[in-house]
């Protein structure tokens, strides 16, 4: 009998190898094993229609969202003090970078990613022909958004700037200054910046501006997947100046044409009721931060950047090259995942999640504590 997922790597005989640009990270997070301490995700643990008053009597196959459930582009605009014609719905955050992309990227552009990046974020400008320049953000310098950096690595071609705030994976957070210079070097060299801030939500405290209010030069996307515990919705969006707004709809209209107006009903209500969700979420994030920091405080073979709150952590080991070795042996021995950071182009790392219950943060994290001593002992 075929497998039901062949081998990307091995092309069956007879049929043209797959050559889409992998995204290594994806395809290991669809596919990897889901032990009983789960420490491998990145998103507020999931909500169910419980956890949306009114979702239920409210949903409804029909109505028009062909630029998006029109009460829902309005929730998103408020919520963000822009007006509608700023905001493009898509298919998760993922959907909004692809077609912030689409829209904006061809072949012989340069397109500047930071390292480590998350990886879709890489593959989706190669994969439309763009050519990738890097910009490297440091454990050393905490792993800011170093504009030096930046600037140094402009091209001539360069159309795009890619960054993630908070970054993924390390939780580090831009903040409005350098977002806002950023923007202004973009506007200067005649480029864009695109600003995944699927994370934004999550970092502790008073919710930081989002990159696009700050200059006009910046697109923002995100979702409600990562902070809010909602990726069943797939609800994504694109904030951005009101042109660069209009070819992001017109590249959707070459992708899925329209989002599940069924989803984007339940995506409206859970706007009516965020800041519950962001209680719920907060409840979850504050106390697993502070147990992840005290576990940090006992533990000499890591070292981490001590990110803004957030909803996932990025140690090093500090006597290794490669992590993956470790997480194997977490995986098959101590029934715990996390995620190795080789995924993320930094292998000496690994990426736990925070937004999970405190049960299994607590058993994820003795398991490591374990591990590390085994290999202390050896
Ligand atoms: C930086 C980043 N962007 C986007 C996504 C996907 O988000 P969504 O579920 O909104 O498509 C992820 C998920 O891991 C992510 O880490």
């Amino acid at each position: 009998m075929p497998t039901l997922f062949p081998d990307p790597h091995s092309p069956i005989p007879g049929v043209r190898p797959i050559e889409v640009p992998r995204a290594d990270y994806l395809l290991w997070a669809k596919r990897r094993p889901h032990p009983a301490n789960d420490l491998g995700r990145s998103d507020v643990a999931a909500c169910t229609l419980a956890d949306l008053p009114g979702a239920r009597e409210a949903l409804e196959l029909t109505g028009r969202n062909d630029e998006g459930w029109e009460p829902l582009v309005h929730r998103v605009a408020a919520r963000y003090g822009v007006g509608p014609d700023h905001v493009a719905t898509a298919t998760g955050t993922s959907g909004a970078n692809f077609l912030v992309c689409a829209a904006l990227l061809r072949p012989g552009d340069d397109v500047l990613v930071e390292r480590p990046a998350y990886d879709p974020l890489l593959a989706v400008p190669a994969m439309l022909g763009a050519s990738l320049v890097r910009f490297e953000r440091r454990f050393e310098d905490g792993f800011r958004l170093d504009l030096d950096r930046v600037a140094a690595a402009l091209t001539p071609r360069t159309r795009l700037i890619v960054v993630t705030n908070p970054h993924n994976p390390t939780g580090v957070l831009t903040g409005a200054a350098d977002l806002r210079a950023l923007g202004a070097l973009a506007e200067r060299h005649g480029c864009y910046v695109l600003a995944d801030e699927v994370y934004l939500d999550a970092v502790s405290g008073a919710a930081p501006a989002a990159a696009a209010t700050l200059s006009p030069r910046i697109i923002t996307t995100a979702s409600l997947t990562k902070a809010y515990g909602l990726a069943g919705l797939r609800c994504g969006w694109a904030l951005a100046d009101t042109v660069i707004c209009e070819e992001i709809r017109r590249a959707r209209d070459l992708v899925d044409g329209t989002g599940s107006v069924l989803a984007e009903r339940a995506a409206a209500i859970a706007f009516d009721g965020l800041a519950a969700l962001a209680a719920r979420a907060r409840a979850m994030l504050a106390p697993n931060f502070e147990r992840f920091e005290a576990f940090m405080a006992g533990q000499p073979a890591l070292e981490w950047v001590v990110p803004p709150g957030g909803t996932v952590a990025f140690p090093r080991l500090r006597a290794t090259v490669s992590a993956d070795a470790f997480a194997e042996r977490l995986l098959r021995g101590f029934e715990t995942a996390v995620v190795p950071g080789r995924f993320f182009e930094a292998p000496p790392h690994f990426r736990v999640a925070l937004g999970i219950s405190a049960g299994v943060l607590e058993r994820g994290l003795d398991a490591i504590g374990r591990a590390l001593l085994q290999d202390a002992i050896s």
